[in-house]
């Protein structure tokens, strides 16, 4: 391997350093129109009338849509069909889209919509997830307020509890997440020949795009080409909620025959992209005076507000993930995601698992304090290793490095001495550190068994550079860097020689989501395949040339050589020139498809994700005893991914997912008034973290190697956010002695508790 497992330098890194990079806001085409939305502003209603006289009047206004304008369905395919493109009869959440206007300026456009006077007729709303599971509640859709309900039934947990010598019950909560991507949503629809249609925008998934924009249309997906522009972070966030902006750029570019470009304002992306679900979650555990589990039980509500999107998905891997990465065999768990007037949750970094490793890795912290144990110890004690069960009755076979990332972020933060010295600490000022661990199962498992496939097309060119085509995007996190480093080592050459170009839908098969962290196994393993095809065809030109047998070839850094005597060699740029003039197919599809895995949704047992990655987060803080202010010192973050494809990369996710861990334990904190009204929809309100919250971040590479991934590498670009939380939590448990159950831990919040104390 002369490329993997090294730091090369990212693929994007200049274009956007120099400003260069193409946002879809940068493009621009003739005749193009300027769309913007009509927003909902009542939280929950029935429409009675919707008037755009007037707003049609305005000069410069081309088209407005509302959903009787829809010629397909008004439904945005996700998980389960029932967000609609446009609202129809009813509003559920204040900001939902209900028209669209296309205009020729922007100042048009916006004067149009605010002339279009939409009549409601006020529901009673729900806004909670109290409020929603109430027996008497209003129900928000039809088939009443449970958007989906999934559970895991193992062992026997009243025999786990009746052998347990101390059981801990708690309740936690947790609020919405905005995703705070740089760029905010946008897509440019244009009309292409025989009534098909091109869309460029932002975007992780840009199959679900081309799915939701024939619905929209009521046209055959052949006629729908979606392009991923340069995409300024997803986190989640650009999974689901752009194919609904997409559709109605789209319905307005083929109602009008022209471009037409839709880019959301900070306000409209808060009001209508969807959020990490809060969360209320009751957690039982059962231990012996030694540390070891005996029994977990858990009830896990996620608000999904107004409409289902990814909700069920994201809720089933917080069910999987429930309790830890840890032994026990009596497990009981239940978990519903409910609707609520207010926006949509969806995907967000770690998918529903942040939420409950937050209360679990509590629940572990509060055992520790119980019975006396070590809070890093305890969970040496109960840590899956090979051979051992999760809790859905599921082996783990290979790759499971948890044990060692506890061993080196103990030892590297110095845990030890440090939980001593800051013991000592009783002033206004108080330290603390503390731990937390957990595990991700890669990609989307038995819950998103359809999308576990992946292709990519990969040609080399006459000048033996090579062009590959894949199918998941880039959004920051590296992927066509590491990408094209599993490409070079894959044919033998330099890493320069790689260019992935522009994902376009047309160019592979539909190769599922960007998502659950997937891409580096499911697009590497899909150019491996595809590569060993080329080699194969490459490998018979170079025997001839060579006169020695393909087998004891070697391909490596733009050579091939003969194993047992190097100096026997040919350039890579040489066996091409060959291949050229003998005709030879230097192109071709690979394809992967993800190992099986298995749901009972009876019994919730199974083989659930194919391989898991580990990590155990150690988080030290300053509590300042006279207003609250929790301050990140330092957080040592080791992570089992597999192997490292570049390091660099991987450091960077851990330190942006520290950061934005930092955001969800203690600031960001989005609010809504009594009517269902967010009123915090910006960053001068919203506070995310910025450098002066970050903290000194130390991360550790742990290599368990994966056989089945690429060069034995796994996915790991979510579990860096998600074991952020606790481990702050638990550091100011430390510090404090105060246990705080519900995020953010505010100063407000955590002030409030500590005069109590006092
Ligand atoms: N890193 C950056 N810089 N920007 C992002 O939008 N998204 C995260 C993570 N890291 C994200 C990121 C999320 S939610 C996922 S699922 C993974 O990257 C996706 O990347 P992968 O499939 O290449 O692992
Ligand atoms: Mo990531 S939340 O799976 O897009």
């Amino acid at each position: 391997m002369s490329v993997v497992g090294k730091s090369v330098e990212r693929k994007d890194a200049l274009d956007k350093v120099l400003g260069l990079a193409q946002y879809v806001d940068d493009m621009h085409f003739d005749n193009m129109l300027i769309a913007k939305g009509v927003y909902s502003k009542e939280t929950y209603g029935k429409i009675i009338s919707i008037d755009i006289s007037k707003a049609e009047r305005v000069k410069g206004v081309v088209k407005i849509v509302t959903s009787k304008d829809i010629p397909g369905e008004n439904l945005v395919p996700i998980v389960r069909k029932d967000m609609p493109f446009l609202a129809e009869d009813v509003v559920r959440y204040y900001g939902e889209p209900v028209a669209y206007v296309a205009a020729e300026t922007i100042e048009a456009a916006e004067e149009a919509v605010k002339l279009v006077h939409i009549q409601y007729k006020p529901l009673e709303t729900v806004l909670s997830i109290e409020e929603s599971i109430k027996e008497k509640a209003p129900k928000i859709h039809p088939h009443g307020n449970i958007h989906k309900s999934y559970k895991i039934r193992k062992g026997d947990v009243a025999r786990g509890f009746s052998e347990a010598d101390i059981i801990i019950e708690n309740e936690y909560r947790t609020p919405h997440q905005e995703h705070s991507y740089l760029e905010t949503n946008g897509m440019l629809a244009v009309p292409a020949y025989e009534g098909g249609i091109t869309v460029y925008g932002s975007m992780q998934c840009p199959f679900y795009v081309q799915e939701g924009v024939a619905n929209i249309l009521n046209i055959p997906l052949n006629k729908v080409r979606i392009v991923q522009t340069v995409t300024g972070g997803g986190f989640g966030g650009k999974e689901d909620i752009p194919s609904l902006y997409a559709g109605n750029a789209a319905l307005l570019a083929y109602l009008t025959g022209r471009p037409v470009k839709l880019v959301l304002t900070r306000e409209e992306d808060f009001f209508t992209s969807s959020k990490r679900h809060p969360s209320l979650i009751k957690y039982k555990t059962g231990a012996r005076k030694d540390g070891t589990l005996t029994a977990i039980e858990v009830t896990y509500y996620l608000d999904g507000g107004a409409y289902s999107t990814l909700s069920p998905i994201v809720m089933w891997r917080g069910l999987i993930h429930a309790t830890g990465p840890y032994r026990c065999e009596n497990v009981r768990v239940d978990s519903h995601v409910v609707a609520t007037n207010r926006v949509h949750c969806g995907a967000f970094r770690g998918f529903g698992q942040p939420q409950v490793i937050f209360a679990h890795e509590s629940q572990m912290d509060i055992l520790a304090d119980k019975l006396q144990i070590d809070p890093a110890e305890i969970r040496r004690i109960n840590a899956v290793n090979v051979g051992d069960e999760t809790s859905t009755g599921q082996k783990l076979e290979t790759s499971v490095g948890l044990l060692e990332t506890i061993e080196k972020s103990v030892d590297k933060s110095e845990w030890q001495q440090k939980r001593s010295i800051y013991e000592q600490d009783k002033g206004d000022k108080r330290r603390g550190i503390g731990v937390s661990s957990c595990f991700y199962g890669v990609s989307l498992g038995a819950g998103g068994r359809k999308y576990e496939r992946s292709g990519a097309y990969v040609e080399i060119n006459r000048d033996s550079s090579v062009n590959v085509a894949v199918g998941t995007t880039e959004m920051g996190q590296g992927m066509r860097t590491v990408l094209s480093q599993i490409t070079a080592d894959a044919l033998g050459v330099k890493y320069e020689d790689i260019y992935i170009v522009p994902v376009d839908s047309t160019r592979v098969p539909d190769s599922g989501p960007t998502v659950a962290s997937r891409a580096t196994v499911m697009s590497g393993n899909a150019i491996r395949d595809a590569c060993r095809q080329l080699k194969e065809r490459l490998g018979k030109v170079a025997e001839e040339m060579l006169k020695i047998p393909r087998e004891v070839l070697v391909w490596d850094n733009d050579e091939v050589y003969f194993k047992q005597n190097p100096s026997v060699k040919l350039t890579f740029k040489s066996v091409i020139e060959e291949a050229y003039k003998r005709d030879v197919h230097l192109a071709t599809q690979g394809w992967f498809v993800a190992p099986y895995t298995t749901f009972d949704e009876e019994t919730g047992q199974g083989w659930c994700y194919f391989t898991y990655v580990y990590s155990t987060n150690v988080a030290e803080v300053e509590v300042d005893m006279t207003t609250g202010i929790v301050t990140v010192l330092k957080v040592t973050a080791a992570h089992d991914l597999g192997k490292a494809i570049n390091p660099a990369l991987v450091e960077g996710q851990i330190q942006g997912g520290v950061v934005q861990g930092i955001g969800y334990a203690l600031i960001e904190n989005l609010l809504y008034d009594k009517s269902g009204k967010m009123i915090n929809p910006n960053f001068s309100t919203y506070i995310i973290p910025t450098s002066v919250d970050t903290a000194v971040i130390d991360p550790i590479i742990v290599e368990h190697i994966y056989p089945d991934g690429p060069y034995g590498a796994k996915g790991f670009g979510e579990l860096p956010i998600i074991g952020v939380a606790p481990a702050i939590v638990n550091a100011v448990f430390h510090a404090t002695g105060v246990r705080m159950k519900e995020l953010p831990v505010t100063p407000e919040r955590l002030f409030s508790v500590i005069g109590e104390k006092k």
